[in-house]
């Protein structure tokens, strides 16, 4: 008798995007949601244009969490990590989020950590991308970036930078996981994949990784450590209105 063997199930991930600029003019009710310390750290921040995009992603992050919580999103009560990652208190909801300029991502899991990224293309320096890359990078992913044609090598570098990052924030670790020690696919048209891991070789079987739709000029990547595939619902702010999700 032959046996059959069931695939894991995939896990399935949530992500959001948040138009922070869009929803600027409801600043006043996303910081109504704020507890004091996150009053207090808004009210640290030196630039208004900061603390409006750190109120509005902290009020959007609480709503959306409100609405898988089924709770008031001003009563969520967050836990943070040795190196500041935040997690839900006394809920086993995984989430992270990330913002650059106009945009905040967030991604949302019921059983598996995450960590997303999101980045605005920007304009290299004087002596490009590859001398960042080469600074902090791993030997394989500079050699890839190195053989990208010059006109490819701006979305290489963010496509590699937004795949490691979403790895570290994943593990709430920062920079004290070195980003030479671990590599990822770096071609902006391939798959998002980790590819070794020194720090924990274990990972690269348990790490899962998803390119995001992106506006023009972004991008963005969710990783999650699971044994399973990923399957990844990628919401618009649009859809908490009509509870598409
Ligand atoms: C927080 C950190 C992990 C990412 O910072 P960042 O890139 O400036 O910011 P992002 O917008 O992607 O993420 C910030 C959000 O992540 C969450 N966060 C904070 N600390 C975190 C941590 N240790 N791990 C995961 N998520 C974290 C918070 O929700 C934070 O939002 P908030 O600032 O509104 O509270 C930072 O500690 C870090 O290590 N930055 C490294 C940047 C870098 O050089 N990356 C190279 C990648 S190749």
């Amino acid at each position: 008798m032959s046996s059959i063997l069931a695939a894991p199930i995939p896990t399935p991930i949530d992500t959001w995007k948040i138009p922070l600029a869009a929803l600027a003019a409801q600043r006043r009710n996303f910081q109504k949601l704020l507890n004091p310390a996150e009053q207090a750290r808004a009210a640290r921040f030196v630039f208004d244009h900061d603390q409006e995009r750190f109120v509005i992603a902290r009020g959007a992050l609480r709503t959306v969490l409100g609405h898988y919580l089924s709770a008031p999103p001003a009563t969520i009560g967050f836990n943070y990590g040795p190196h500041g990652k935040p997690s839900v208190q006394e809920c086993a909801l995984e989430f992270n989020l990330s913002h650059a300029a106009d945009w905040a991502y967030l991604a949302i899991s019921k059983s598996a950590p995450v960590g997303i990224d999101v980045e605005r293309l920007r304009v290299p320096s004087r002596h490009g991308w590859l001398d960042l890359a080469r600074r902090f990078f791993s030997a394989s992913e500079v050699a890839e970036l190195t053989a990208m044609p010059p006109d490819k090598q701006t979305e290489s570098f963010f496509a590699c930078w937004t795949r490691k990052e979403a790895y570290i924030k994943l593990h709430g670790r920062g920079l004290s996981l070195p980003l030479a020690q671990f590599s990822v696919s770096t071609a902006p048209d391939s798959k998002a994949t980790l590819r070794t891991s020194e720090w924990l070789p274990g990972d690269v079987s348990h790490t899962a990784m998803h390119d995001l739709s992106a506006p023009q000029g972004y991008r963005a990547c969710v990783a999650a450590h699971t044994e399973s595939s990923i399957i990844v619902c990628q919401h618009q702010w649009a859809d908490l209105a009509l509870k598409k999700f």
